[in-house]
Formats: structure tokens, C-alpha cells, sequence
């Protein structure tokens, strides 16, 4: 069974194959990502109307790749699926028309794929994991702990109150006028820096929640970087490399709460899993710790491959897959939704901006 995945959410533009081979191991036949990145780079962040456009014009060309890149035609394709959500309403108009005008012609099934999922099971793929698994989600929109118990079973245990995370990093490097993407950038740039010369806050560390909060530390920055101005190269090192150890400090306190949490509803596992997943896992810095803290912990650790860590096509056709495999399908009226939740009924957080929501 073939499946085509189709990315179009935010700022990639992205078409893959996958498939499982004779055994049942999963098999990555194409994956073709085309970045928008030079065209929302004057403006600091990525720009909704110009994204749906560069998506609009390039999607076909990408779909072609991918089916070349694996040595197919289109009609060897089993099921088409496309991200419906949660990302830029343009994008996933574009990336959900044209994945079902392509699942008509073909006479082939359509599938709507959750962006989070598609996030959530990466680690499937990739390492073969089973369920229940403990996923910390971290992208430019989202900042999650999750626990995985099985395919559509999501528990969100914790979210941010302000900030995502990849999002604080994109801030800190247009702040230090380091470009855009930022944390690719933030990181580059910290490895010449000493994390120890500021002592940045570690929002709600040591406190009696999961969730996270990184508008604080935004703050905290911005002001050492004005008493400073102007900045010196050696000043943004340092600052870059003291707000990212800030971040890994914070990530690990979180991250163990909820292994332990995990371990009490899980007793009986011998070895379980942290996953990793999201543009931010692609942070050496921030994998290193975790990989430590669940080497204390006697758990298991894993994070994608750098190229399935940032948004891609291979993670949607891989969450098509699963649900495909289980007899699901889309209906065609499927509307693309900007906002979609992995788990439906969880509570809203303080600062949620939705209203009626109490401390
Ligand atoms: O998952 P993703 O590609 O898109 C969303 O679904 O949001 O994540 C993009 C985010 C951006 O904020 C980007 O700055 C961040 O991931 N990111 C990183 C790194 N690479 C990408 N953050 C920290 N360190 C990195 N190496
Ligand atoms: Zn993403």
C-alpha cells in the first residue's frame, strides 16, 4: 500500500511516499520539502497570504517529485493524505483541494490528517515504537506534553500558557538580529557563547505543573540586550547560549515531572519511552539533555532523524497510513480546520485566551 502525504500548513511546502515493506517495517520511498523561507525572510516571520500563494504555485511541481523520487506514476498511489489541520487556513485550503481533486481522478480514498498526529507518530516510523508513549511536542505553534496511548488516544497533559517554544526562539533571534528561521540560528550562534554570564529565569521551574511558560524569559532578554546595546558579537553568544540553557533546564524539570507521572500510571513498563518531536527537537542541545534525563531514568529516548523533525510530508503520509491501515477514510466535505486539538476534551490553560478559564 502506497500513500502519498501532502504538507501545507505553514511555511514548507511537501509531498511523500511511504509504504511498509514485506516484513511490515515502514519505508520512506520519497520525501521532498520545499522551503518558503526566502520568501517570508524580509518580513521577519512567516506571512499567511504569501504562504498560501507559494504553496498554490509550487504543490503540483512537489507531487510530481515525490512520485519520480519513489519510481512511481500516480496511479500506483493507494490513498491520498493532506494535513487539515491545525496551520494557516490558506495553506491547508491549497494542500486539502488539490489531495482530493488528486484522490477523485484516481478513484483512490482521501484522508485528513491531524498535524499534531502526524508530529505524535513520527516516532513510529522511525523507531517502530508501541503505544502508550510519553511525546514532548515542541514546534513553532505548539508547546505539549503528551501522552500517546494509542492511535486518535491522545492525553494532553500540559501545554504553554504564552510562548511555544520554537516561537521564543524565533523571537530571541529577531531580537539579536539573527534571522529568520531563529532557531537554527540561536543555535549556531550559542555554541560560541557562555550560558553561564547570565542568569536568565526558568519560568514555573520546580513548580507544581507541566505546563510551560517562555514569555518571561522573552522578557528577561530583551532587557538584558538593552542594557547592554550596543551588542557586541560575544554579547549575543552569550545571550543566545544563556536563554537556551535556560530553555533545556526547563524542558528537562517538565519532562521528568511527566515520567514520573507517566510511571504512575504505567507501573508495569519495564523501559518506557520518551519521544521527542516538532522544529525544536532538531536542537542538539535541548536532545543531549533529554537523552541524559531519560538516561537517569532508565528511559528509553528517542528523537527523529533532523530532516522529520521540522515539518515534512513523510510524517502526514505515515499518520494517513495508520489510519488507512485501521479501515479509516475522509469524506470529501472534510473543511480545513486552523485549529485542532489533539485531545478534544482536555481543559483550556490560563492565558489560553479563552474566556471563562480560571487559574
Ligand atoms: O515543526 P516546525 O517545523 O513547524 C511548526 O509546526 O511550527 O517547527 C518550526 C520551529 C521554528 O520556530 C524554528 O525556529 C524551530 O522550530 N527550530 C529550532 C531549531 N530548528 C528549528 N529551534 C531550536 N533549535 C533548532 N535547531
Ligand atoms: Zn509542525
Amino acid at each position: 500500500m502506497y500513500v502519498l502525504g501532502i504538507e501545507t500548513s505553514c511555511d514548507e511546502t511537501a509531498a511523500a511516499i511511504v509504504t511498509r515493506d514485506d516484513n511490515g517495517a515502514p519505508q520512506i520511498l520519497s520525501d521532498i520539502v520545499l522551503s518558503q523561507v526566502d520568501d517570508h525572510s524580509a518580513f521577519g516571520g512567516v506571512v499567511p497570504e504569501i504562504a498560501a500563494r507559494a504553496h498554490l504555485s509550487a504543490l503540483d511541481r512537489v507531487i510530481e517529485a515525490a512520485v519520480n523520487e519513489a519510481g512511481m506514476t500516480r496511479s500506483d498511489i493507494d490513498a491520498v493524505a493532506a494535513t487539515g489541520g491545525p496551520g494557516l487556513i490558506g495553506g491547508l485550503i491549497v494542500g486539502l483541494m488539490t489531495a482530493k481533486g488528486l484522490a477523485a481522478s484516481l478513484g483512490k480514498p482521501f484522508l485528513a490528517v491531524n498535524h499534531l498526529e502526524a508530529h505524535a507518530l513520527t516516532a513510529r516510523l522511525t523507531d517502530r515504537i508501541e503505544f502508550p508513549y510519553l511525546l514532548l511536542l515542541v514546534s513553532g505553534g505548539h508547546t505539549q506534553i503528551v501522552a500517546v496511548e494509542g492511535l486518535g488516544q491522545y492525553r494532553r497533559w500540559a501545554t504553554t500558557i504564552d510562548d511555544a517554544l520554537g516561537e521564543a526562539f524565533d523571537k530571541t533571534a529577531k531580537l539579536l538580529s539573527l534571522g529568520f528561521p531563529g532557531g537554527p540560528a540561536v543555535e549556531r550562534t550559542a555554541m560560541q557563547g557562555d550560558p553561564a554570564r547570565f542568569d536568565f529565569p526558568r519560568p514555573l521551574k520546580g513548580q507544581n505543573t507541566l505546563n510551560f511558560s517562555f514569555s518571561g524569559l522573552k522578557t528577561a532578554i530583551r532587557q538584558e540586550a538593552e542594557r547592554l546595546a550596543p551588542l557586541k558579537e560575544q554579547d549575543v553568544a552569550d545571550l543566545c547560549a544563556a536563554f537556551q540553557a535556560a530553555v533545556r533546564d526547563v524542558l528537562v524539570d517538565r519532562a521528568s515531572r511527566a515520567m514520573d507521572r507517566f510511571e504512575e500510571i504505567w507501573p508495569d513498563m519495564e523501559r518506557p519511552t520518551l519521544v521527542v518531536a516538532g522544529g525544536v527537537a532538531a536542537n542538539q542541545v535541548l536532545r543531549g539533555s533529554l537523552a541524559a534525563a531519560c538516561g537517569n531514568k532508565n528511559w528509553r529516548f528517542v528523537a527523529p532523524p533532523l530532516k522529520l523533525c521540522g515539518d515534512n510530508a513523510v510524517m502526514v503520509a505515515w499518520a494517513g497510513l495508520e489510519r488507512f491501515e485501521r479501515g479509516e477514510v475522509s469524506p470529501m466535505s472534510f473543511a480545513p480546520r486552523s485549529r485542532w486539538p489533539l485531545d478534544e476534551d482536555v481543559a483550556a490553560v490560563i492565558g489560553s485566551g479563552k474566556r471563562g478559564v480560571k487559574a
